[in-house]
């Protein structure tokens, strides 16, 4: 039957996709790579109170000041080249919005937004499949560039759902053999590995790289704060794409608070994660149910179960939720966040009653 109305008339592309609508939240929830500790009331407390000790009735500054300021501190770089959304996800879409047709090319599996963001705003994802290991391959990434000549190129740098680090001597070399491509180096989880892999400075050497973060895999998901750190150039055109008032004025001054003020927190939060990397990596080596774990430098693990969707059930049926994907290269992998300690224990009982079939 043809569709009428008004929704005949919106992008076809709309016809492929489901909006976004999470599982429900169970006890154990180690599926989103939040983080699970809430930071110190005292922290918090300063927070709310820089939330709102502001003129509510008035309009959010459409810099977002406060936060650009602090931000530009923390990342030490120039505020000025600095594009900031409500999450990196409103990153993308003004990124998207920015293009408005040609390709998006990102290596393949990744962040489900690159693809639905392309989709929503008219361009076509240009996924390009990664070795079975989940690496770059550079032939294919270097054909799809020259051949298909993408507008955008999306690395998540660890990589979401894998964990894998892309090599930076391939990045680079992508970058360099097609200049006319906006190379976006998405960078959610590289808190969690060695702040000297960053190639945030691939933004200072390159006109054509941007690198993308966001608070929210660092303990502030529910702020919505990610940003795009640009070449001064593609950073101004961004700008005209962004909505004047997209941060609010409690997380413009809650999450500039969080920067100032929670550096030593955030600091140990840090070098946990690596400890509750290891334990989760050692819970998972103990198992018999699991026969991989990919090397991960992120906050969550991917981890192989031969007998996957029966183990998936399983630890829900516990109240353990994790996360299992469609994408026929995810088949019998599930991705499984750091959680905190209890979260841990809940799944290594969990995996411990797993009956035979
Ligand atoms: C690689 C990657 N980039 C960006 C995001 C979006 O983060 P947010 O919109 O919360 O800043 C995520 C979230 O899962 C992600 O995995």
């Amino acid at each position: 039957m043809t569709k009428r109305g008004p929704t005949a008339r919106m992008r076809p592309a709309l016809a492929g996709l489901s909006a976004y609508r999470p599982g429900k939240a169970l006890r154990f929830k180690l599926d989103a790579n939040e983080s699970p500790f809430p930071f110190s009331a005292p922290l918090l407390e300063a927070m709310q109170r820089a939330a709102f000790d502001s003129p509510l009735w008035r309009y959010p500054d459409a810099r977002a000041t406060p936060l650009r300021n602090a931000l530009a501190e923390h990342l030490k770089v120039d505020g000025e080249r600095l594009l900031m959304g409500a999450g990196s996800d409103e990153v993308i879409s003004i990124l998207m919005g920015a293009f408005g047709e040609g390709k998006a090319l990102y290596p393949d599996p990744s962040f489900s937004m690159y693809a639905v963001s392309s989709k929503t705003h008219g361009l076509a994802p240009l996924p390009v499949a990664t070795n079975a290991d989940f690496t770059l391959d550079p032939e294919r990434l270097e054909r799809a560039l020259v051949a298909e000549r993408p507008v955008l190129a999306f690395y998540a740098r660890p990589n979401n759902p894998t964990g894998a680090v892309f090599e930076e001597s391939i990045l680079r070399e992508m970058i360099e053999k097609s200049s006319e491509t906006l190379h976006i180096i998405d960078e959610a989880y590289a808190p969690f590995f060695s702040r000297a892999q960053s190639l945030q400075h691939f933004a200072d050497e390159y006109s054509n790289v941007a690198v993308m973060g966001t608070l929210s895999k660092i303990g502030m998901a529910a702020l919505r704060v990610g940003w795009l750190y640009a070449p001064k150039a593609v950073a101004e055109e961004l700008d005209k794409v962004r909505q004047p008032f997209n941060l609010s004025v409690p997380v413009i001054e809650s999450a500039a608070t969080f920067l100032r003020e929670g550096q030593s927190e955030l600091e140990r939060f840090l070098n946990e994660a690596q400890a509750d990397r290891d334990e989760l990596a050692s819970i998972l080596a103990g198992s018999a149910h699991i026969d991989e774990v990919a090397p991960s430098e992120a906050n969550f693990l991917l981890a192989h179960a031969p007998d996957c969707e029966r183990l998936h059930a399983h630890l829900l049926s516990h109240e353990v939720s994790v996360r299992v994907f469609r994408h026929p290269a995810l088949a019998g992998w599930m991705r499984i966040s750091l959680g905190n300690a209890q979260s841990r224990n809940a799944l290594r009982d969990a995996l411990g009653v797993f009956p035979a079939p």
